[in-house]
Order: C-alpha cells, then sequence, then structure tokens
C-alpha cells in the first residue's frame, strides 16, 4: 500500500507556482490577484478562506478579501460581482459557498464572468470541460486528476467508481476520468444516495473516489485488492483529541481499508491540501490570460 501524499505534491506544486510568479514580477508582468467574497460567519468558509488568502501571499499573488454579513440581500451581492466583473486589476475571484438560504447560488454562479470564474463552476467553464477544451477546471476534482498524473497511477481501461453526484464534485471528477486520454481513459460509475447495491459496484471497482461527506462510508468489504481510494470526505466529527474539538473524518474507513489498497489518499493530507493549490493554478492561468484573451 502506496500513501498519496497530497501535502507533499501541493507543496511542490506551490513551488513551481511561486517560481513563476517570481519570473512574471522580474519582467514586469502583472501580479495575479484573486478576490474572495466571503458572506457571514460560517467556521468552515471562514477557515476555507483564510487558508486561500494566505496561500495567495505565499505564492507571491495579491489577495482581496470582500466580507458581508448575513442579512446581505442578493442584489448586493449581484452589484459586487459585477464589480469584478469589471475591475481590471481582479484576475479571477470566488464567491465562497454555501450562501445564506435567501440568496440563489445559482443566480450568483450564473453572474460571475467565466474569465474570471477561478472556482470553474460557471456553466460555461463546466460544459466546456465536459467537451474537453480548455476552461477554469473545479478545484477539487482538478487536484484528484492531478495526485493520479503525479503518483503516474494508471488509469486507462480502469474502471473507475465515483460516490457522490454533487456539480462540484462528483459529477465533474465523474467527468475527467471520462474524458479521453490520461489520467482519464476510465469506465466510469457514478453512485449516490438511491444507488442500489453500492457495494456490489464498488467491489468492481479500480479506482474510487469517495465523495459522499457520510465520515467513514467505505470499509473494507466494499473494496477489491489492490483497489485505488481517493478518499474526498472532510466531515468535521467532534472529537475530544484535537485542540479545535474536532477532527476531520474522510468518507473512508481508513484503518480497515488502507491495508487491500495499491494506494490511498488520508484524510487529512490527501485531497483537501490539492483543492486550494488548484485554485492557485487556475488564478495563475488567469493572470496570464493563457484560457480565455
Ligand atoms: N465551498 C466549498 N468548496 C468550495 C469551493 O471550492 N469554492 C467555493 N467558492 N465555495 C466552496
Amino acid at each position: 500500500m502506496k500513501l498519496i501524499d497530497g501535502k507533499a505534491i501541493a507543496a511542490q506544486i506551490r513551488k513551481e507556482i511561486a517560481e513563476e510568479v517570481q519570473q512574471i514580477k522580474a519582467r514586469g508582468g502583472k501580479t495575479p490577484h484573486l478576490a474572495a467574497v466571503l458572506v457571514g460567519h460560517d467556521g468552515g468558509s471562514e477557515t476555507y478562506v483564510a487558508n486561500k488568502v494566505k496561500m495567495c501571499e505565499e505564492v507571491g499573488f495579491q489577495s482581496t478579501l470582500i466580507r458581508y454579513e448575513n442579512n446581505v440581500t442578493e442584489a448586493e451581492l449581484l452589484s459586487c460581482v459585477d464589480k469584478l466583473n469589471n475591475d481590471a486589476d481582479i484576475d479571477g475571484f470566488i464567491v465562497q459557498l454555501p450562501l445564506p438560504k435567501h440568496i440563489s447560488e445559482d443566480k450568483i454562479t450564473e453572474a460571475i464572468d467565466y474569465r474570471k470564474d477561478v472556482d470553474g463552476f460557471h456553466p460555461v467553464n463546466v460544459g466546456r470541460m465536459s467537451i474537453g477544451l480548455p476552461c477554469f477546471l473545479s478545484a477539487t476534482p482538478s487536484g484528484i486528476v492531478e495526485l493520479i498524473r503525479r503518483y503516474e497511477i494508471e488509469t486507462s481501461g480502469k474502471h473507475c467508481v465515483v460516490l457522490g453526484r454533487s456539480n462540484i464534485v462528483g459529477k465533474p471528477a465523474a467527468t475527467l476520468m471520462l474524458q479521453k486520454g490520461y489520467p482519464g481513459d476510465c469506465t466510469v460509475s457514478v453512485c449516490h444516495s438511491r444507488t442500489k447495491n453500492i457495494k456490489e459496484i464498488c467491489l468492481q471497482a479500480d479506482i474510487i473516489i469517495a465523495a459522499l461527506g457520510v465520515p467513514k462510508f467505505l470499509k473494507s468489504n466494499m473494496v477489491k485488492d489492490g483497489a485505488v481510494v481517493i478518499d474526498v470526505g472532510t466531515t468535521r466529527v467532534p472529537s475530544t483529541e484535537t485542540k479545535s474539538g474536532f477532527k476531520l473524518t474522510g468518507d473512508v474507513d481508513f484503518a480497515e481499508v488502507a491495508p487491500k489498497c495499491s494506494y490511498i489518499t488520508p484524510v487529512p493530507g490527501g485531497v483537501g491540501p490539492m483543492t486550494i493549490i488548484s485554485l492557485m493554478k487556475n488564478t495563475l492561468l488567469a493572470g496570464k490570460k493563457e484560457i480565455y484573451k
């Protein structure tokens, strides 16, 4: 069993990005600039956004954090998106999800200029991804395929089972594993809460991508010997072992599944660190106008 060290790969890519930013600055180019919009004070969102801003500093990007209280109106938020769309200094921006119930996430996502949509959530980017055109790939699935690529894990003709059908992980991960060429060319099955015989389907998998958000869902009797297991779960489970009072728990019962795997990602330290790095990669591409002129 080989542990997929997302932390180490992310650190390596962070170095690659930082070096490229230095070169851009040295030749008088524009420093890539990411803006993040955060509504309210959700603990998870606060942490994610703080980490994104911190990572911008580490790679040499400029960053701007825009905060609103929970009672912000949809119109106010749309006006903020419009301003960012038209601000020539901002290369890319994100609106951290989830948003309060009175605001339509779809409306906000669609209002973002797809050329600045470094989250890759806009329908134009999702559509371009699904037909294999250059686009901003959403961060988590992009991080997953990067791990597979850097570990040179074989994918051609393999059966990849994706657990979960969310728009930001399950569906795009399935799309990427299905894509022509490496790291795709898989036969893909997508399972979800209504799937019958999940265990039997998982047992046929060469690669399992678990993104259900159900802690320790995947057990050893659902995994065949030699499978590759990618754990996307990051549920905060109350714990007395940590200072914060919670423990990030994956969708895979690591202790019992790991011995059966050829490769497995830990939680934390697997897919998680790759997600922010993918956002940095998209911001660099946005700054260089490499995908959209
Ligand atoms: N909420 C959870 N993950 C994400 C993400 O990747 N981007 C944004 N904008 N919100 C999120």
